[in-house]
């Protein structure tokens, strides 16, 4: 099947019981046994495993091309229990330029357990090779990243890592693309992570993340970390995310299509020093983007000329762009990193530009969003 009708199908049949089309939400925390140790279909306890859980964790792992999928309460539960697979004392590469709330889970709790970060420029292939020590157990990517919508070439960091003599694990955090635009074990990776939150989910409600891989023992422990550490999502919120990908295919064309819009207004635009978009001939790594995504996704970021205080009004001007957290979702959103999302970067390696706006740009009509950014600049 090709990926836009495994959005629709993947992971799901018709419930054996009665029909159903759509996957229930099988809303309780036990099943009945048959007798002592004999579980139906392995189903016991719901932190191990749920039927509705289980549809959508194998419809992700097949949209990316792994065998196994394991959902979890949100993306950074999902990256905490990634993180799990390595021991004490194990040194962790990650991009220089990653979600703050990854950096801040590396950096603010995960060093105190004994791990060892650095963040390094994952777009230079050679700065991977040259930070990689005798110790290191991961390399995390994020591309594109959030908020700078950096581009890493997976493949490319695929073979320096997988080079290294202790065989460090290569994760990426496919969230901006989604499987529909970049696979990455495809390109290489071990482990792939998503915030369901966005697009995957697609609607803005609901909170939720999940890790594929393609090796069986790989998996194993992985769904031994979900079960013991237990930060798994409920039914209702992995049913939501099952209908929102349902239309992932058709929603990543648009938000494409009309970001590439945007980004093409607003790198012309007097007040806007610069425009990040991966599809976008001025971004720097534009050629690694189109060799390896199919389209440059939804997200824009720009940095105004004149700073913070135009980015501020700027963000509060706009009618249909909402001022609000998060992406992915159908509506457009708009927000300034520096004191929003990312505020937990300042003061660190990490901190982004005070001028910087992050735009997600729904499937709303084109124009409608054209002229809403229009009439804000404006304003600000
Ligand atoms: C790229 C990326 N990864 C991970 C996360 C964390 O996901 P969640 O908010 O679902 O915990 C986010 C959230 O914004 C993100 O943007």
């Amino acid at each position: 099947m090709r990926f836009e009708t495994l959005t629709i199908h993947a992971g799901q049949e018709p419930d054996p019981n009665n029909g159903a089309v759509m996957t229930p939400i099988y809303q309780t925390s036990t099943f009945a046994q048959d007798g002592v140790g004999k579980a139906r279909q392995g189903y016991e306890y719901v932190r191990t495993k749920n039927p509705t859980r289980l549809a959508l964790e194998n419809c992700v792992a097949e949209l990316e091309g792994g065998g196994y999928g394991l959902a979890f309460a949100s993306g950074l539960a999902a990256t905490d229990t990634v993180l799990r697979l390595l021991n004490s004392g194990a040194h962790v590469l990650a991009g220089n330029d990653v979600y703050g709330g990854t950096f801040r889970l590396f950096d603010k709790v995960l060093r105190r357990f004994g791990l060892d970060f650095d963040f390094v420029d994952t777009t230079d292939p050679e700065s991977v090779a040259e930070a990689l020590k005798p110790t290191t157990g991961m390399v995390w990517l994020e591309t594109p990243t959030n908020p700078l919508l950096s581009i890493t070439d997976i493949q490319a960091v695929t073979e320096v890592v997988h080079a290294h003599s202790n065989h460090p694990l290569l994760v990426v955090d496919n969230t901006f693309a989604t499987p529909y635009n970049q696979r990455p074990l495809e390109l290489g990776a071990d482990i792939v992570v998503h915030s369901m939150t966005k697009y995957l989910g697609g609607h803005s409600d609901v909170v939720g993340g999940i890790a594929i891989v393609k090796d069986k023992l790989l998996y194993e422990g992985l769904a031994f970390l979900q079960n013991a550490v237990g930060a798994v999502p409920g039914p209702m919120d992995c049913f939501l995310v099952l209908r929102g990908l349902k239309t992932l295919h058709v929603r990543m064309d648009r938000h494409a299509e009309n970001a590439l819009a945007l980004a093409d207004y607003l790198s012309k635009h007097p007040k806007v020093a610069k425009v990040m978009y991966p599809f976008h001939a001025s971004h720097p790594q534009v050629h690694v983007a189109k060799r390896q995504m199919r389209s440059g996704s939804g997200m824009v970021s720009i940095i105004m000329k004149d700073g913070r205080e135009v980015a501020v009004r700027f963000a509060e001007a706009t009618k249909i762009f909402t001022l609000a957290e998060s992406l992915g979702g159908v509506e457009s959103l708009i927000e300034v990193p520096a004191a929003m999302t990312h505020l937990s970067t300042a003061g660190s390696q990490m901190a982004v530009d005070p001028g910087l706006v992050r735009l997600s740009v729904g499937i709303e009509h084109k124009d409608d969003l054209l002229e809403d950014v229009e009439e804000a600049l404006k304003k600000a």
